[in-house]
């Protein structure tokens, strides 16, 4: 039976719409960056300003205003913490670039092709000396700790990830466990951080974070989808690595599972090639079985999980903001 790839139909609410009821904070996020992101060394401020230019989704910043405001309302530390959120997650993208030897980064060339890698290392490190620097000018701690511990859980993802490099055989449930550090912990921090300095109960907290959670790894999973079926021009990055890389993400493991013994050889024959058009020749393989479907369904299952959470709260206009969001972040295509 050959599965087709479907793309689907209606385009996502863009992000623009979904903002629209926090524009205002979002500015203030973006005040804050500007006036973050700049240094009295020439070159350094070079630098710092290239990755900010034409900006990413901003998605964290949202993630922690909205929960805020789904909380009953935002406190004078939820801008800066937002900002120190966005800082880290465009560190990580940078050291990650290098992992990656990526090309493109948000529309433009990233750091290590336009400097180097040494460049690129030292330039997130700066990135998350200024987080902490913003996160510790609020006067309660938590939000340092907080952010120290996803912090870790990120770096512990992504070296299981470099370390099982290669490893085919990584287990459904092994791929979760890593992405809810890479990139899932992060995404539940910034739910946490909005909910806490909004005074919320410790139950609402809880609830926001496993909101958080359950988005960052269906929000990762949609992007494994992106790096084998997204359009460069869209999603503005260098799309393919993950297969040059050898990282073994969802749809590749479960075409791997559908496939009789022969066929896996085939894979791992491609797999193993140095030519770099990997997504192409493995389509074939991946249309004959139900990858990309079973794919689709488990960002699904992610993003339900997700917006189940937000039960706990009293309706609201930011709640329902959260719940859309859950949408975009399935059917995005950037
Ligand atoms: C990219 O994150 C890295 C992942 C965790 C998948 P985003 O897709 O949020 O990147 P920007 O911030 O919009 O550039
Ligand atoms: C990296 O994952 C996620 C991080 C937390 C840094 P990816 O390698 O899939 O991110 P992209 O696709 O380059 O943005
Ligand atoms: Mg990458
Ligand atoms: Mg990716």
């Amino acid at each position: 039976m050959s599965h087709v790839v479907h793309r689907p139909t209606q385009p996502p609410e863009t992000l623009q719409e979904l903002y629209a009821p926090i524009r205002t904070e979002l500015d203030d996020v973006e005040q804050v960056l500007r006036d973050e992101l700049s240094s009295r060394y020439p070159v350094v401020d070079q630098l710092v300003k290239h990755g900010f230019r034409l900006g990413g989704k901003r998605m964290r910043p949202a993630l922690l205003i909205l929960s805020g405001k789904a909380c009953g309302g935002l406190s004078r530390d939820h801008v800066p913490l937002a900002a120190a959120t966005e800082l880290i997650h465009t560190a990580t993208l940078i050291h990650d670039d290098v992992l990656d030897e990526a090309a493109l980064r948000r529309h433009r060339d990233t750091v290590n092709a336009r400097w180097d890698n040494e460049a690129s290392i030292l330039l997130g490190d700066y990135l998350l000396a200024r987080a902490i620097c913003l996160a510790s000018s609020v006067d309660d701690p938590f939000a340092c700790r907080a952010i120290g511990q996803a912090a870790k859980s990120m770096c512990e993802g992504e070296l299981r990830q470099v370390i099982g490099r290669g490893n085919y055989a990584l287990a459904e449930q092994d791929y979760l466990d890593i992405i809810a550090g890479k990139t899932a912990a992060l995404c539940a921090c910034c739910c946490r951080l909005g909910a806490y300095y909004a005074g919320a109960a410790v139950e609402q907290q809880e609830a926001l974070s496993r909101f958080g959670q359950s988005l960052g790894v269906a929000f990762q999973i949609a992007d494994d989808l992106l790096d084998l079926l997204g359009d460069e021009a869209t999603t503005g990055k260098s799309l393919g690595s993950d297969l040059a890389k050898q990282k073994s993400t969802l749809p590749l493991i479960r075409m791997l599972s559908q496939l009789s013994a022969g066929g896996r050889d085939e894979v791992m024959r491609i797999l193993a090639g140095s030519d770099n058009h990997y997504a192409a020749a493995l389509e074939p393989w991946f249309e004959r079985t139900d990858a990309v479907s079973y794919t689709r369904t488990k960002a699904g299952e992610f993003v339900r999980q997700a917006a189940s959470e937000l039960a706990v709260l009293p309706p609201n206009a930011a709640r329902d903001q959260l719940a859309r969001l859950t949408e975009f972040v399935v059917n995005r295509r950037h």
